[in-house]
């Protein structure tokens, strides 16, 4: 991937990460997948009332690719509010881990900071349709 092409999807992170739907938390996450097919695909945190029903601005995008009949991604930008990178949650990784075992996951910081890990680092061992089918 080029540095243009990343710097693409790190801004196509931080425009979603303006539209997020925070006021519970004031968290803002955004986040842009980028598909094998070339085309990026963006989601932000979408919080409600009853807290427990927030979505993760990565799984927003992993399902807004998905319902555009992309299933296939290299990559995925995350940008966050907080000074530090922040990681995926949990329930993230396994969402992309289903796509993507071994997406390439960049965090930034609001303040230009940046982290990057292999999806497979961040969740090994992941839970997959092989162990659903028995076979390993
Ligand atoms: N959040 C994300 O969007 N992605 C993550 O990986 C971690 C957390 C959101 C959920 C909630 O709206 C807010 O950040 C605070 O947890």
């Amino acid at each position: 991937m080029t540095a243009d092409s990343r710097a693409e999807l790190r801004d196509a992170a931080f425009a979603a990460m303006e539209n997020a739907y925070a006021p519970y938390s004031r968290f803002r996450v955004g986040a842009a997948l980028l598909a094998s097919s070339g085309e990026i695909v963006a989601g932000c945190n979408v919080e409600n009332a009853a807290y427990g029903e927030a979505l993760c601005a990565e799984r927003v995008a992993v399902a807004a690719a998905v319902a555009q009949g992309l299933t296939s991604f290299e990559e995925i930008a995350i940008a966050s509010e907080s000074d530090e990178p922040s990681p995926p949650c949990g329930s993230c990784r396994q969402t992309m881990s289903e796509f993507a075992p071994d997406l390439l996951v960049t965090s930034y910081a609001r303040n230009g900071k940046e982290a990057s890990w292999k999806l497979s680092e961040l969740l090994p061992e992941a839970f997959a349709l092989n162990h659903l089918r028995g076979r390993i």
